[in-house]
């Protein structure tokens, strides 16, 4: 086994002390990317610093092109950055290689796309299953925390439907349970309820503040102001740079911030 398996490794939701303590879950210095496509190329991210620590809901807004999909691969290890350095966990991860970073994401890291990415051959059951499967659950195990999660996601009785079969939302519910299922530290949602409707995009909305509620870290890119208000905090991402950091009231929570999403109409 590697070392990924030490206790060093990303600890569950509300892990135990010595797992985290205050050692931020995300922690970016100067990270930078260009990318060089076809034509000129595009500085996407230009020297971000970010810190998120265990338990944050973090939402990154900022127009079309500002790199905000870019800055949540670069800290899902989708891309490599050309400069600057990241942590996650305390733990120095810009310069992993492909090999070791699938493992860390398989483990650690839960990420949602905007167009779900199921593997459209595989039945929701085996869509969930698979990576607890990859990660080392057993069978019984992995089927386990795959009923447990088609049950809190409202899915039961659709575990041998193909995702063809299903709406988008409820493919996206898949994808939700898919990125849960290894109980990963971090979840990483890139518009998640970009290509829903709004009934698909409240209940995704629900579901990730259900889950924050428990504990989950969360980093959501979105350009919709509804589900960037439900997170603790909001970063406004402007050409390739953070351009506004606001952490958002205590009281608002308890005000309305989780249940006042609750209630969000049409
Ligand atoms: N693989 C790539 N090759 C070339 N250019 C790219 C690539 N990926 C992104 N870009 C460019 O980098 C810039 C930032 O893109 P990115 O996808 O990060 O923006 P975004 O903020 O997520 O936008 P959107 O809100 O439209 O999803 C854009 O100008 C985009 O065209
Ligand atoms: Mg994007």
């Amino acid at each position: 086994m590697s070392e990924d398996t030490a206790p060093a490794a990303l600890g569950t939701p509300g892990a135990a002390p010595g797992q985290g303590g205050n050692v931020p879950i995300v922690r970016a210095e100067g990270l930078t990317k260009t990318h060089h496509g076809e034509g000129t190329p595009v500085h996407a991210v230009r020297g971000v610093d970010l810190t998120v620590q265990p338990g944050e809901f973090v939402a990154v807004t900022g127009p079309s092109g500002a790199g905000k999909s870019t800055l949540l691969h670069l800290i899902g290890g989708l891309e490599r950055p050309d400069s600057g350095r990241l942590w996650l966990d305390g733990r120095r991860v810009d310069e992993y290689r492909e090999a070791r970073w699938a493992m860390l994401r398989r483990r650690s890291i839960g990420i949602v796309f905007q167009f779900f990415n199921l593997v459209s051959d595989l039945t929701v059951a085996d869509n969930i299953e698979l990576p607890a499967l990859l990660a080392g659950a057993s069978p019984r195990a992995a089927r386990d925390s795959r009923a447990e999660l088609l049950a809190e996601l409202g899915l039961e009785g659709r575990e041998r439907s193909m995702p063809g079969e299903l709406s988008g939302g409820e493919q996206q519910r898949v994808a939700l349970a898919r990125a849960l299922v290894n109980h990963p530290a971090l979840l990483l949602a890139d518009e998640p309820a970009g290509s829903l409707d709004s009934k698909g995009t409240r209940e995704v909305l629900r579901l990730l503040s259900r889950f924050h509620q428990r504990g989950q870290t969360i980093v959501l890119v979105t350009h919709d102001a509804r589900m960037a208000s439900a997170a603790d905090r909001v970063i406004s991402f402007f050409d390739g740079r953070i351009a506004d950091d606001a952490t958002l009231g205590a009281g608002r929570r308890t005000a309305g911030g989780v249940s006042g999403v609750l209630e969000l109409k049409e």
